[in-house]
């Protein structure tokens, strides 16, 4: 199959219309739609991403009307639940809600819950208005890899595997939504992102699900986010002699270092956004240099949207086994 590249959304419409799969453009990251409720459709995006089916995906909303037809509101819920979409949609926020038949179980993996957000990018909202129907989409890369920010990193994984990426340039946020779940008028954090534990708190009591621990969503694993080279945690670069050739993710100002075979530093104003903006990208520079047998990520500061930049980096560093590529979804 050849893969387009283009800004055609008329045509991303009419394949998704077909049954068709199709990358798009989120503010978080480019993702691989199909339409939520045809099952058919749906199975491509695990064939294409050569996922697991027991990992659910994300269903995306043409508007807030939709989301009592995917989703069951208890009683109990209702009124937080309605705050926070209030407050964060459309935008990097995915909630975990009871769903409704409607929702395909190949979608959910068979779960009782389904995952939903509406985004705010204007091209998969605009995408999404004329399609006029739930899409679910997943970050578009193969198991195993980064998520892609760029139309470019999508084509490097997907291509000859779908017929269409739809180009809008780099992505906002740079790092995929955050997944919450209510459990007794409580805020369970799933996943961290662009809306941190501190936006969140003003809403209730919150609980980071650590994984491992009660893992409710694979994605969650921490073996997770990790490009092919292997990857370390550090403090600080000043004082640190790498023992192989090594590529620095820096967050600390350095300049050219004979230490390194290359630096990307996240953001030269140590501004976390743009640091989660650059994150994915300058992995996937560093793992595509062939010199660099190392990368060296320091580590930024653990809070608001440093912590799910950390988040990230840890699950990159982790290794079930020393020579095995970790993996992600
Ligand atoms: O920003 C994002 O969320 C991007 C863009 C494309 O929207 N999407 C994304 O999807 O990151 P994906 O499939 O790569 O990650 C979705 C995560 C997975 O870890 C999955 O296990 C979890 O959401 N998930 C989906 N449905 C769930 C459910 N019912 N319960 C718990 N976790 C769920
Ligand atoms: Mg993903």
């Amino acid at each position: 199959m050849k893969t387009e590249v283009s800004t055609d959304r008329k045509a991303a419409v009419e394949l998704l219309r077909k049954g068709e799969i199709v990358a798009l453009p989120t503010e978080t990251v480019y993702g691989l739609a199909a339409d939520a409720l045809n099952a058919q459709a749906v199975a491509k995006i695990f064939e294409a991403k050569e996922r697991p089916r027991f990992d659910p995906l994300i269903v995306h909303l043409p508007n807030q009307d939709w989301l009592e037809r995917v989703a069951d509101l208890s009683t109990q819920d209702r009124q937080l639940v309605l705050q926070l979409i209030g407050r964060f949609w459309p935008g990097p926020f995915t909630l975990v809600l009871p769903k409704k038949p409607i929702v395909p179980d190949i979608v959910t993996a068979g779960l009782e819950t389904v995952a939903v957000r509406i985004s705010a990018h204007p091209v998969f909202s605009e995408i999404i208005r004329a399609f006029d129907a739930p899409l679910a989409a997943p970050s578009a890369n193969r198991f195993g890899r980064v998520s892609p920010t760029v139309a470019r990193h999508v084509l490097a994984e997907l291509d000859g595997r779908i017929p269409l990426i739809v180009d809008a340039g780099p992505t906002t946020h740079g790092i995929e939504s955050t997944i919450v779940t209510i459990r007794d008028g409580k805020i369970d954090i799933l996943r961290r992102g662009p809306v941190t534990r501190e936006d969140l708190s003003k809403f209730g009591k919150i609980e980071i699900v650590v994984p491992g621990e009660k893992v409710s969503a694979p994605g969650q694993l921490p073996a997770h986010y990790a490009p092919k080279t292997p990857l370390r945690l550090i403090e600080n670069a000043k004082s640190f002699v790498p023992a192989e050739n090594a590529g620095l993710l820096a967050w600390n100002p350095l300049k050219i270092d004979k230490r390194f075979v290359a630096i990307r530093n996240l953001s030269e104003q140590q501004d976390l956004r743009e640091a989660a903006a650059n994150l994915f990208r300058y992995l996937r520079e560093l793992d595509a240099i062939d010199d660099v047998d190392l990368i060296v990520a320091e580590q930024v500061p653990d809070r608001g949207l440093g912590a799910a930049i950390m988040d990230r980096l840890r699950r990159a560093a982790h290794r079930d086994e020393p020579d095995t590529p970790a993996r992600n979804l």
